[in-house]
């Protein structure tokens, strides 16, 4: 009911919570954009339920997307394509396209079914801020705000976003997430798609790839597995090492993206001076950590891996 008010509410899904409206709903949509404090110019993801659903939102649906989302949705992928006449320029932010993506958290596909339309949503945090990863998150950077209560999110950090290059036949990753290269790369070879490559590409769109992003307030800093506080280099400033937080990120990359959020609210919360994290050289090099050391180099003030 309240979104079809035109209010915006909080949702849960298997990444992040997001913050929803109705497509059609410019009041709805309107209040995103208000309550995140974010600016006009970085396009929302629309969620769908069904396949038919997201075909009445592009004007084109490529064999090969129809393919990879068959087998990928519900889940934490985000496709970039042509948008049709459904998409306002509001959703887009003026773009020709919109990323869309079918949540794989079953109150929120329910929601969607219920409601008959697809919602638009950007996770539900203030812009630039760190995502939340429960209802608790949610209620506590917006009091105010109606959330449906999911649960944890069981993949922690924002879904991968993908874009397709038919000329060059290559499928760009704009967002590494928990879907990457070399998975992408593996399932392109099930479903048999032989003539699309995978790469990395920074995305058209400059917002949601700033600098600096996902921050908490207590300052980050990142460095390499063993080492001590006295071999960080001198630009650190002295008064953000004395009550330092260590974490050493975990070794199984499914826990680490499930709790990386989480551990920066709490820590923001224990009053640290900085939290330092260590990152072993393998999970520098692993295609499994690519998404979660995105955000966490976007979220560091620091780092020192000399
Ligand atoms: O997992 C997720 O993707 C979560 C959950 C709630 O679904 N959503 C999310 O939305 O992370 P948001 O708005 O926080 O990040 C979406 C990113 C933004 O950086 C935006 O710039 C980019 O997607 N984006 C949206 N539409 C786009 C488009 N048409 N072309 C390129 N980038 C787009
Ligand atoms: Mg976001």
């Amino acid at each position: 009911h309240l979104l079809k008010e035109g209010k915006s509410i909080g949702i849960p899904t298997e990444t992040v919570y997001g913050l929803a409206a109705i497509i059609s709903s410019q009041k709805g949509i309107e209040s995103i954009f208000k309550t995140k404090e974010r600016p006009f110019f970085d396009p929302l993801i629309v969620h769908i339920s069904s396949i038919e659903q997201a075909k009445k939102c592009v004007c084109h649906w490529p064999e090969s997307i129809d393919r990879l989302a068959r087998f990928l949705w519900p889940g934490p992928v985000t496709f970039i394509l042509p948008k049709s006449p459904l998409i306002s320029d509001m959703i887009s932010s003026g773009l020709d396209t919109v990323g869309l993506r079918m949540p794989d958290h079953p109150l929120t596909l329910e929601l969607i079914k219920l409601l008959g339309t697809p919602i638009a949503a950007p996770s539900a945090n203030k812009f630039t801020r760190t995502s939340p990863t429960c209802y608790e998150h949610v209620k506590k950077e917006f009091p105010n705000l109606e959330v449906l209560d999911g649960g944890q999110c069981s993949i922690g950090i924002e879904s991968t976003i993908l874009g397709l290059n038919i000329e060059d036949k290559k499928l760009l990753i704009y967002r590494p997430g928990m879907l990457n290269k070399i998975k992408l790369e593996n399932i392109l070879d099930q479903l048999e798609i032989s003539d699309l490559t995978v790469s990395y590409q920074d995305s058209p769109v400059a917002p949601g790839h700033l600098k600096h992003h996902y921050m908490p307030k207590t300052p980050i800093i990142l460095c390499k597995r063993d080492t001590q506080v006295s071999e960080l280099p001198s630009h650190i400033p002295k008064n953000l090492l004395m009550s330092l937080k260590k974490w050493t990120l975990p070794k199984d990359p499914v826990i680490a993206a499930r709790n990386l959020y989480s551990k920066f609210r709490e820590y923001d919360l224990e009053n640290h001076t900085a939290i330092l994290i260590q990152i072993s050289e393998e999970q520098r090099n692993s295609d499994q950590f690519v998404g979660i050391l995105n955000r966490l180099e976007k979220a560091a003030t620091f780092k020192s891996f000399i």
